[in-house]
């Protein structure tokens, strides 16, 4: 034995079934969902320039300043894995034509982003995010067709109480208006602060709401809100998105310290926490960013989009219910396991769930030692206990032409011609 153990590289981790499974079947939900809203999937590289994330996310912002994966390639390039998918996403409608293209466009997302984070509980290096992004709408539609979706989502997935907490930033100028505000009443208060939340006194006021130290955020109690510095046109959006989304029985509370932990926000922001996960960690957050497409280069554009936080989404998702089936085709020996094969063949395409060879041939008694422990661990393995059965084949059946198949729930079995058994499965699984 090789005296180096390698191990995942810290915050990383492997996902392996079942609950590989469930990130699967989340990622399915999220392309039915979002599909049948009209949105189709955009599969952007995890490599980005470093450049572009300091532009779109923002140079001060914790992401920015201290959480990228970022290196030089052979040649010399700054490359960053990306943190998150908004900024690759806006490059992609731009380098690709589409920003000039049809209006509205919709696209979604599955995949993993990279934060060098302390991690803990729900947090990672290496984490995955389900998100959409809508493009060309400037009304309160937009806001209204993007959370009636993520709902949906949220709801397919089996959540029933959640609700989201919604906030305007205004514009690029009034969340100046706002910074100097909030510097002004801070500045008197900021003793107790670290080095950091200093540095963010002075460069990004709005960037005290990400900090988690006490002194900051008892500082922070009764300063200025965002809402108290809109100017018209983002009062009346605001007021509108409220009204529409109300309308449109969205859960949702106003939160007016919210303000999100990226610059590339103007106007509607939102976050859904779950109680669920400890910590008050949001599964999930979004906003619209009207001024970022053209930033990058792109056309005036106005654009709105959330990311989900998938695993913590799926550490606070209800289990879901167990529905696959599990057929076990056990020979009892080696002289047995081509005519096994090929049942199980046949089998397969009738079957909604897995078919199983004990490719081994180890005999019945090993084969339903392994359907029992299975049986045992069938909800954490996603199996509906009510499908599991054992399909055994041995001399007796051989010669007969039959098969024996059990139903492991209850221990029935019932010996039936080799001829009717795709049949017999027909309607119980
Ligand atoms: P974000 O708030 O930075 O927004 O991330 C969205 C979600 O990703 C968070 O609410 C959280 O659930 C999850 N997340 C973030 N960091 C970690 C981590 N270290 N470990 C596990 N989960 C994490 C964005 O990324 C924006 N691009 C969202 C957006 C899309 N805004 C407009 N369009």
């Amino acid at each position: 034995m090789g005296a180096v153990r390698y191990r995942a590289v810290k915050g990383t981790r492997d996902l392996l079934p079942p609950e590989s499974e469930r990130f699967a079947d989340a990622e399915a939900t999220a392309r039915r969902v979002f599909g049948s809203y009209g949105y189709g999937e955009a599969r952007t590289p995890c490599l980005e320039a470093t450049d572009l994330f300091a532009r779109s996310v923002g140079e001060t912002t914790d992401l920015v300043h201290k959480e990228m994966y970022t290196f030089l390639d052979r040649k010399g390039r700054s490359l960053t894995l990306r943190p998150e998918n908004t900024a690759g996403v806006v490059r992609a409608v731009i380098e690709n034509g589409l920003a000039t293209g049809p209006m509205p466009l919709r696209l979604w997302y599955a995949g993993p982003q990279f934060r060098y984070e302390r991690p803990q509980a729900a947090r990672y290096r290496e984490f995955r995010q389900i998100g959409a992004e809508l493009f060309g709408v400037p009304g309160p539609a937009a806001e209204v067709e993007l959370l009636t979706m993520l709902f949906a989502f949220l709801g397919a997935l089996g959540f029933k109480a959640l609700t989201a907490a919604l906030n305007s930033v205004g514009t690029a100028r009034s969340r100046e208006t706002f910074g100097k505000a909030l510097k002004a009443y801070l500045e008197p208060r900021s003793s107790g602060f670290g080095e950091d939340d200093r540095r963010k006194l002075a460069e990004n006021p709005l960037r005290l709401f990400d900090s988690k130290d006490p002194a900051v955020r008892a500082a922070l109690e009764g300063s200025p809100r965002t809402v108290e510095f809109l100017d018209a046109e983002s009062r009346r959006h605001h007021d509108d998105v409220r009204r529409l989304l109300a309308g449109a029985r969205i859960p949702f509370r106003d939160e007016p310290s919210l303000v999100r932990g990226l610059d590339y926000y103007t106007r509607t922001v939102f976050e859904v926490v779950s109680a669920d996960l400890g910590a008050q960690d949001a599964i999930l957050g979004g906003g619209r960013y009207d001024n970022l497409v053209e930033s990058l280069g792109g056309p005036p554009l106005p654009a709105i989009g959330f990311a989900i936080g998938e695993d913590r989404l799926l550490q606070a998702a209800p289990p879901p219910a167990p529905s696959r089936a599990l057929l076990l085709v056990l020979p009892q020996g080696p002289e047995d396991l081509d005519e096994a094969l090929r049942l199980a063949g046949d089998l397969r395409s009738g079957v909604s769930g897995a078919v199983e060879v004990d490719l081994l041939a180890r005999g019945f008694k090993k084969g339903m030692a392994r359907g029992n422990a299975l049986f045992e661990e069938a909800s954490a393995l996603g199996l509906d206990r009510e499908k599991i059965y054992a399909v055994l084949m041995g001399p007796r059946e051989r010669e007969e032409g039959t098969v024996t198949v059990k139903r492991l729930a209850s221990g029935d079995q019932e010996t039936i011609p080799r001829s009717g058994v795709a049949g017999w499965f027909e309607g119980r699984t």
